[in-house]
């Protein structure tokens, strides 16, 4: 039986993957450096990532065996202070792995991110293995953190898997500061029947993916015997691509006549050194991915 410890369990990944494990009744650990606004449907405890040995009691009393870890200073927010985003991507990694090697933790998820790319990386089609300049301190820690994750596996024999995530869509859970949140705040817009200014330019296509093909996707990529995996950084993965205005002609021919104003900001440069379409085919190849969420999927989905 899986016990799974959740870092970061608040944030907007976190709080779906608690959802998730819910229906199969699996042991959950949900920890964060803040206390939750509503009780959980598991257990939590408040620990700063960062604290080693309180979180290697933590896994010792709740007999941990697998660890999710999501915990990270996303795109934007990290850009605003750099320093405090490694420390935290990289030193909250470094003791992850240190912990599952001294009580012999061998399942790890953390996710990558589509910042590791880079104008390099033929940003219109990105392939598995492109020559990779990332342009954030998000993106240079999350490319250290992939070269980590096989040098520890080599070095451990530790099984970390890794997704390549691009914007993640949900509306029950918030964003977390990084580039792709005008999705969101432009669909809550809507909903809200407020409007909107997007901090991108209209044009700015960028790939995205419905937080249930999120969750699914980790939790199959977790689930493959580790043979049929031929990548041990991180694995691309698509959902559908889109700009902002076609998002809003998409909302608008669902009745919502919301006004949106375009004032691009810091987060347009990051933007143009991230990709504008995935090639996810060593996904499909080595462990079955399917995107079952496209754009009418998701749009139905958020406005039902
Ligand atoms: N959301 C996306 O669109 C997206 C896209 C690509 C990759 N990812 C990756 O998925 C993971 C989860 O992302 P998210 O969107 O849920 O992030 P989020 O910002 O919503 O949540 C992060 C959580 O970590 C917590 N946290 C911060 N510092 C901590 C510390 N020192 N100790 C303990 N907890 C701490 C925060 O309180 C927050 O609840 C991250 O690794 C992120 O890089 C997310």
């Amino acid at each position: 039986m899986d016990r799974i410890l959740i870092t970061g369990a608040l944030g907007q990944l976190g709080l779906e993957f608690i959802k998730y494990f819910k229906k199969s009744d699996t042991f959950v650990l949900a920890t964060d450096i803040r206390n939750p606004h509503e009780k959980l449907s598991c257990e939590f405890e408040k620990a700063d990532v960062l604290n080693k040995e309180r979180l290697d009691l933590l896994v010792k009393k709740y007999e941990i065996n697998t660890i999710y870890h999501l915990v990270a200073i996303l795109s934007a927010n990290g850009e605003k202070n750099p320093f405090i985003s490694w420390n935290v991507n990289m030193n909250s990694f470094q003791n992850i792995v240190e912990i599952s090697v001294d009580n012999n933790i061998k399942n790890i998820f953390w996710p990558s991110s589509i910042a590791v790319f880079g104008t390099d990386s033929n940003l219109d089609f990105v392939p598995q293995n492109p020559s990779m300049n990332p342009e954030t301190i998000y993106g240079v820690s999350k490319l250290a953190g992939e070269k980590l994750s096989s040098y520890y596996s080599r070095k451990f024999g530790l099984d970390i898997r890794s997704l390549r995530y691009p914007g993640i869509i949900s509306t029950d859970t918030l964003p977390g500061g990084g580039t792709t949140d005008y999705i969101i705040e432009m669909l809550n817009a809507a909903k809200n029947k407020s409007d909107y200014t997007c901090f991108l330019s209209k044009e700015t296509r960028l790939p995205m993916m419905y937080i249930d093909d999120a969750i699914d996707a980790a939790v199959k990529l977790m689930s493959v015997e580790r043979k049929k995996l031929t990548i041990s950084s991180s694995y691309n993965i698509s959902g559908f691509s889109i700009t902002p205005s076609e998002l809003e002609d998409q909302i608008k021919s669902r009745g919502f006549n919301i006004k949106i104003n375009y004032k691009p900001d810091f987060r347009q440069e990051i933007a143009n050194s991230w990709p504008k379409e995935i090639d996810d085919s060593s996904s499909i190849k080595d462990w079955g991915w399917s995107c079952n969420f496209g754009l009418k999927e998701t749009l139905d989905k958020v406005f039902s």
